[in-house]
């Protein structure tokens, strides 16, 4: 490990970023990232000389956050440790923070209790809206339960006015800057959509609801538990959630897979049937094309089209894995289609239909036939 990589970055006066990267890494709790990963976590320099520290990292990459600490200072001076979520990327490390040091930990009632369950660790419990001093420095908890988890809440610093939003806002994105203005902030949108789809999208209601709240602080930065810090992107990246937490989508995606090629041969097909109507439509073979990527693409979707052959009287394992997904994630579909081919009694686009039915989605045409 360089020793560039294991240097704190000072995000503004006294506030340094000390999480951690990895580049290399392709997977995040089982699907697939396209730009590495990051677990961002903070120390904070209060007027006492001492530390807070907000979030920690996955227990991997706990010498990396160690080491980042001590290139600020002595791990011992961290009075406070802010807990917004207990996912393990977050907490992972807290267990070796604890053993170098002797804080106070604060967390919402449900974090406090995982906490325990976890960690058997003590934490002081903060509700919605609580502002605790320490160091000299006002916190502001709020609670954003379900986005993603129970246990979740954000950290607010008024006078810095910079917002530690954790997962929300995040992207799996291993820059080597730490700010929007620095890095490409294309790219970097374009993962937060990818880190929604695949982790926020279910929840999106109350995502919105955390949205609404964030628009009322005063924001220098946005400083997430992933990914880039937005400062002068801020408007974009609270554009682009209000955008895909309306639960409205105006592009198709067209989505198949294929055994031996009849299927793939129809996609042309479909995809003029859709250019009717749509004038965005990505297209994806899921013989090579990762799920979160059609999932990132569902998330601004209102149709999606799904081409299969019939496998053993139903869709293919990898289609059945993506109806599993638009289930699980609930993209804001609103119409469906079907093409594919079968060699006798058919019985993918049956199932298919079936399910998208129960659903609530709209059929609007059906290209299946036989080979
Ligand atoms: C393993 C396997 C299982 C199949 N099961 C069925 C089936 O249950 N019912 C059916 O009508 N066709 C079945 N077929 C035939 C395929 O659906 C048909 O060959 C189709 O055209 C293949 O499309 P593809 O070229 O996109 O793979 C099966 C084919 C394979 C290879
Ligand atoms: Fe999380
Ligand atoms: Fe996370």
């Amino acid at each position: 490990m360089s020793n560039t990589m294991c240097k704190a970055a000072e995000i503004a006066d006294g506030i340094y970023a000390v999480g951690a990267t990895d580049a290399n890494e392709t997977r995040f709790h089982g699907y697939h990232v396209n730009r590495g990963v990051t677990y961002n976590a903070y120390l904070i320099k209060g007027n006492n000389g001492k530390f807070t520290l907000v979030d920690t990292v996955r227990k991997e990459q706990s010498e990396q956050l160690v080491s980042k600490i001590r290139s600020v200072t002595d791990p011992k001076n961290i009075e406070a440790v802010i807990i917004n979520h207990t996912e393990p990327d977050h907490s992972g490390a807290f267990p070796e923070i604890m053993k170098l040091c002797d804080p106070a930990v604060y967390a919402t009632a449900a974090a406090a209790k995982f906490l325990k369950n976890m960690f058997g660790a003590d934490a002081s419990t903060v509700k919605n809206g609580d502002q605790v001093s320490i160091g000299g420095r006002t916190y502001v908890f709020a609670a954003t339960p379900m986005v993603h988890w129970p246990d979740n809440m954000v950290t607010y610093l008024p006078s810095e006015k910079i917002l530690f939003s954790n997962d929300a806002f995040g992207q799996h994105y291993a820059s080597k800057e730490v700010f929007d203005t620095l890095s490409d902030v294309n790219v970097a949108l374009e993962e937060a959509t990818h880190y929604f789809a695949n982790i926020v999208m279910p929840y999106r209601a109350q995502a919105a609801k955390a949205v609404q709240a964030v628009k009322t602080l005063k924001l220098d930065m946005i400083a997430p538990s992933h990914g880039t810090i937005w400062t002068e992107h801020i408007p974009d990246i609270l554009k682009l959630y209000d955008a895909l937490c309306s639960g409205q989508g105006s592009d198709a995606t067209l989505v198949y897979d294929s055994m031996w090629g009849g299927t793939a041969q129809r996609a042309d097909e479909a995809l003029a049937e859709l250019g009717k109507r749509y004038q965005s439509i990505k297209s994806f073979d899921l013989r090579n094309a990762h799920m979160s990527d059609v999932m990132a693409a569902l998330s601004a979707s209102k149709h999606v089209c799904i081409g299969s052959p019939t496998y053993n009287s139903r869709p293919t394992p990898r289609i059945s894995t993506l109806l599993a997904e638009i289930e699980a994630l609930a993209p804001p579909l609103k119409e469906y289609s079907i093409f594919g081919t079968f060699g006798w009694g058919g019985g993918a686009s049956k199932k298919i239909s079936e399910k998208l039915d129960a659903l609530g989605l709209e059929k609007t045409f059906d290209l299946t036939r036989i080979s």
